[in-house]
């Protein structure tokens, strides 16, 4: 069950993680495509555009996952710090997602830099839990 949790928690953060690879993708390749490929770019942009619009529902249900996750091994086992390391991330992570948000109302600026680094800086966190839980 813990296993199962802490992978719940692995697909959500991967699915928020889609948001930023469909716009890579839509930017530097499918935009680019010639006009005769329009049906290519519209069918792209179907299968692009609820990855967007509920980037931030993935995210906060990563949190959910993190927290039953933790609640369940602490209940069970011991504390793992790297597992704390990993939360930590987290918590930051979707703590800037919820100020650009809430307060910055999506507009670009300096939490969104740190929003994105820390978003990829989770996937070290992620990899040093798992060989080292
Ligand atoms: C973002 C945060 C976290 C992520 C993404 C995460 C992810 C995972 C994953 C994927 C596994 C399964 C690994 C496997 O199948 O070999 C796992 C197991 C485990 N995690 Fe986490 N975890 C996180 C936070 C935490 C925290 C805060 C703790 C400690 C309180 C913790 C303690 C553990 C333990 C003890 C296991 C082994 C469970 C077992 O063998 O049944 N994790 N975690
Ligand atoms: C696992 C959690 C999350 C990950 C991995 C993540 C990752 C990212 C990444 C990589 C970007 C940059 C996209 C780009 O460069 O185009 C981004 C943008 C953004 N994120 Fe997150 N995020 C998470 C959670 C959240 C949460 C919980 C919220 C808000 C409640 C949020 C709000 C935003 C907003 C408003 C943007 C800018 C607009 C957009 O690209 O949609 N994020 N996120």
């Amino acid at each position: 069950m813990g296993e199962f949790l802490g992978w719940c928690i692995v697909v959500s953060y991967v699915l928020a993680m889609l948001n930023f690879a469909f716009k890579r993708i839509n930017k530097y390749y499918i935009s680019k495509l010639p006009n005769k490929q329009e049906n290519i770019k519209k069918q792209f942009r179907v299968v692009m555009k609820p990855f967007i619009k509920y980037h931030r529902y993935f995210g906060l249900l990563a949190i959910l996952a993190l927290t039953i996750h933790f609640i369940y091994i602490y209940l069970n086992y011991w504390i793992s710090p790297t597992g704390v390391i990993a939360a930590i991330t987290m918590v930051i992570l979707v703590s800037l997602g919820l100020f650009g948000y809430l307060i910055k109302k999506g507009k670009k600026g300096t939490w969104l830099v740190l929003h994105r680094v820390v978003a990829f800086l989770m996937i070290f966190a992620i990899a040093l839990h798992i060989a080292r839980r």
